[in-house]
């Protein structure tokens, strides 16, 4: 039926700005049919860019790009990134890892491989073609911070050879990586820090807090806390996440940069914001801790702020009844061809 629409050109799209050649730029997301990237996509295709989607599928989904499959300004790759990737494109945005613990614990080499000679992989490419690279890293270099808020100067605090090590150091390498790359071979580098994002698109069950308390709200389960739900934790909702990525590749900032709500709660306040936004008759359980789970997560955004004119502006509750709605729609589909079609505020298909 899709395969027939496409060729009869009757599928529509929503209406992206036109841009000439001289202001369109051929872009290269990894990872861009995730939870993240599949909206970092949406933005530079409703801004008239040509996009390069490259993900292995490992925790992304075609459906979260099934909207521009067919679109003449519009490609997806089927491809692993620890293979070497030959495409000519003007900047690259390296979101391509798995992010939530259980995915990334799962595999554990393959994570460290997806880091390192992924890293490898994409700032190779444009040391060839000379375009720019935005690596999408984490606040899980800081580890378990010791200062609190985090800021860039912090160099951390990470267990080597714990369970979160194939994340946290694989990303930290990635870091080291762009660096030697812009100090060696003049790459240009953008290096990202993410804070905890949550948003539609993301995976039912991958084990994030948000996720979590959100289905089990829905489904009426217990909610469950690790820990005594006193470690704190800051969110943000993702399309402020995509508007701070697309102005630090616009920008002239090559240091790593904060990117995340300040706003910190405790895990078990969320639980009970949750628990009270969605209704229902769960109760709040509390169970043993997580080995390595982090204590407090802060942000400072003050760089991002000064250099990138950044700071959040969706409000947590705004992010989190779109996510509940999200998540609603997931749990009552019984059927594949049954959609729940995530559309931006901004697009009007
Ligand atoms: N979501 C967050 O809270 C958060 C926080 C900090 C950092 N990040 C970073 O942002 C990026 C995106 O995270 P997300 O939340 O969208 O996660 P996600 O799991 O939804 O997206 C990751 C994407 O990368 C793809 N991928 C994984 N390994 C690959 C490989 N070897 N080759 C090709 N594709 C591969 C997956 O299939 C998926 O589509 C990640 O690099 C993550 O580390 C996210």
């Amino acid at each position: 039926m899709k395969i027939r629409d496409l060729e009869q050109g009757k599928k529509k799209y929503p209406d992206v700005k036109f841009l000439t050649y001289k202001d369109r730029k051929r872009i290269l997301v990894t990872g861009g049919a995730g939870f993240v990237g599949s909206h970092l996509v949406d933005r530079l295709m409703m801004e008239g860019h040509e996009v390069t989607v490259v993900d292995n599928f490992f925790t992304g989904r075609k459906r979260n790009v099934e909207h521009w499959i067919g679109h003449e300004n519009f490609e997806l790759l089927h491809h692993d990134i620890v293979n070497p990737l030959y495409i000519e494109v003007d900047e690259i945005y390296h979101l391509a890892c798995p992010a939530s613990p259980p995915n990334y614990m799962y595999n554990p080499i393959k994570t460290i491989k997806t880091s390192t000679l992924g890293t490898i992989n994409m700032l190779g490419l444009a040391k060839r073609v000379r375009a720019r690279v935005l690596l999408a890293s984490t606040s899980e270099v800081y580890g378990d911070p010791e200062q609190h808020p985090q800021t860039e100067d912090y160099w951390g605090h990470v267990n080597p050879i714990g369970p979160r090590a194939c994340y946290d150091e694989g990303k930290r390498v990635a870091e080291t990586m762009c660096y030697a790359y812009n100090k060696q071979e003049n790459v240009e580098v953008r290096v990202a820090r993410i804070f905890n994002t949550f948003g539609p698109r993301m995976h039912m069950n991958d084990g994030r807090v948000v996720s979590n308390f959100i289905l089990q709200a829905l489904q009426n389960e217990s909610i469950t806390v690790y820990g005594d739900g006193t470690q704190t934790r800051s969110f943000q909702y993702v399309s402020d996440l995509v508007d701070g990525l697309m102005r630090l590749m616009a920008s002239n900032y090559s240091l790593p940069i904060n990117l995340g709500n300040p706003e910190e709660h405790t895990i078990m306040d969320f639980a009970q914001i949750i628990k009270n936004l969605v209704g229902g008759e769960s109760r709040i359980v509390t169970k043993k801790p997580m080995q390595d789970d982090p204590q407090r997560r802060r942000p400072d955004i003050t760089r991002a702020n000064k250099y990138l004119n950044w700071e959040p502006k969706v409000p947590m509750m705004v992010g989190i009844n779109k996510t509940i709605e999200y998540f609603r729609n997931e749990l009552r589909r019984s059927r594949h061809s049954e959609r729940n079609f995530h559309a931006p505020d901004y697009f009007q298909v």
